[in-house]
């Protein structure tokens, strides 16, 4: 249960971050563009809120000053008729309303009048006028304060009348409705700059996608291309942006200009194929005669001299051995052309093996083991290329290494495959010779296979021969330990 959900976490992750790739065009302008568009849409935001409060703040501000000049203006007013306590309470009474407060405060911290009268809801709400007074800063002469979860703008004058200080004026404006006001719509305005942000990243993503596709069709376009109709072939997008245009454009210049190169490559190596398999073949046919001569003359002549057997004997070795080699050639020329024909058909490995075995036991004098799994092991091939894959690989397995290992041939059945191992206990191929030794004319260590001589073009005549008959060839090595090649071919026309 655990495994299968960290499965599904795993396989979710991947998913992401295949979608999510960082490196890509599109992933980075959505997200530069993006993160631009959220930024300047949250400063509009928070801009706006923030004027509104300054508003909402200054439009008190100017109203509490108004309201402490009418106060003295109405106190003198009344002073002039009525005793100094019941003018100062007709004064605040005058300019007090719902959401109003006003007390005077003398020097020794007594309330000399309140407005609206004390005892009201209003007062109740933020409390005493002493209290209250109390969390004033005395030496701001407005500002704003939360008390009782009220919101409160304040300001404090000194109350003068006729040059003598009567006390401190202190006026307060519950402005908690307006602030809730405010704030629902300062909530409103996050909500609605939120929705614009998550319309408008979709928008840019929808957006920098069409711009883009231009460019994935000409990817997908140029994946199809292959060497041989580089020609032919144009990146032609009408309805795309004039930069990708112009892009498409170039890369079709390049094309013509590299199908101008590959039919001149093509045409160079035509040629040379054509003249090693003309000169393989034209050589093969004279010198197949001068060593049939040489035969003969081996075979039929009882009075020649040893020294004159030997060097016809050396002759006609030499001239088997580049018979070989011109067969080799003219095999490797012909594949590389594509006319290099397999006369295809189900096969017995296990006699194939048989007449190798045969064959290499009796010119190496070596022993060789033949493991097989299944007495019939059924293969599809070209017979006479199958025989020249393994006689290669054996030759090889006996002629690097000692004679005194034997050398194993192991047959398999693996699935819908014939699996062949040729298995030696000679001194193995370094590690960074592996990937070489299948390429033509490539021997290692020179002078260590000098003296066994070879051309170096067996192995590269078995991967030819097993890739065309729809198989591989695979070889591991050990340092000191021996090498195994292993060739994979089919078991009939239909397998895989
Ligand atoms: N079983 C093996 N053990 C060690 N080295 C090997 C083995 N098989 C091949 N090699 C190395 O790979 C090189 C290439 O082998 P390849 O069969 O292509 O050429 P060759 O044997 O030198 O000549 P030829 O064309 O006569 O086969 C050899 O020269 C040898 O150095
Ligand atoms: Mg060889």
């Amino acid at each position: 249960m655990k495994r299968a959900a960290s499965q599904g976490i795993h396989n979710l992750s991947t998913k992401l971050k295949k979608w999510i790739n960082l490196s890509s065009l599109e992933v980075q302008l959505t997200l530069g563009l993006g993160t631009l568009f959220a930024l300047s849409l949250g400063s509009v935001a928070f801009w706006t809120s923030w004027k509104m409060q300054r508003i909402l703040i200054d439009s008190h501000k100017d109203n509490l000053f108004t309201v402490a000049s009418q106060v003295t203006e109405d106190l003198t007013f009344y002073s002039e008729m009525l005793p100094m306590e019941k003018s100062l309470q007709k004064a605040l009474d005058n300019r007090s309303s719902r959401n109003l407060l006003l007390w005077v405060e003398q020097d020794d911290k007594s309330i000399a009048a309140t407005s609206p009268a004390i005892a009201r809801p209003a007062w109740q709400r933020v409390g005493h006028p002493n209290e209250l007074s109390s969390h004033f800063r005395r030496d701001e002469p407005f500002d704003l304060y939360q008390i009782r979860e009220r919101q409160l703008v304040a300001c404090h004058s000194p109350l003068v009348l006729t040059n003598q200080t009567l006390g401190t004026l202190f006026i307060a404006q519950d402005i908690t409705q307006d602030q809730r006001r405010i704030d629902g719509n300062i909530q409103t305005l996050i909500l609605a700059t939120g929705l614009a942000m998550v319309l408008s990243l979709f928008a840019i993503a929808y957006f920098i996608r069409r711009s883009l596709l231009p460019l994935c069709q000409m990817q997908t376009m140029t994946q199809q291309i292959s060497a041989e109709d580089l020609g032919e072939t144009q990146v032609v997008l009408p309805k795309a942006p004039s930069e990708i245009q112009a892009l498409a454009n170039t890369f079709n210049m390049m094309l013509d200009r590299l199908s101008e190169a590959w039919t001149q490559q093509q045409r160079i190596g035509e040629r040379q194929r054509q003249f090693v398999a003309d000169a393989s073949h034209e050589l093969r046919t004279p010198l197949t005669i001068v060593r049939g001569y040489l035969q003969s003359t081996l075979r039929r002549s009882d009075n020649l001299l040893d020294y004159q057997r030997e060097a016809l004997e050396v002759a006609a070795s030499e001239a088997d051995h580049t018979i070989l080699l011109l067969q080799d050639l003219l095999n490797l020329a012909r594949a590389d052309g594509g006319y290099l024909s397999y006369d295809l058909q189900i096969l017995i490995l296990n006699d194939i093996v048989a007449d190798v075995v045969q064959v290499a036991g009796q010119s190496f004098e070596r022993t060789i083991l033949v493991e097989a799994k299944s007495s019939l092991i059924p293969i599809y091939a070209d017979a006479n290329r199958l025989q020249q894959i393994l006689s290669h690989l054996v030759e090889n397995a006996l002629k690097y290494s000692d004679e005194a290992e034997p050398v194993h041939i192991k047959m398999e059945q693996i699935n819908q495959k014939a699996v062949i191992h040729v298995c030696d206990r000679g001194p193995g191929i370094p590690p960074q010779h592996l990937s070489r030794i299948f390429d033509r004319f490539y021997r290692l260590d020179e002078a260590r296979t000098r003296s066994m001589g070879g051309t170096g073009l067996g192995l590269s005549i078995v991967k030819v021969f097993a890739e065309g008959m729809g198989g591989q060839v695979t070889v591991s090595s050990e340092l000191c330990k021996g090498s195994t090649f292993t060739v994979t071919l089919p078991i009939s026309a239909t397998s895989p």
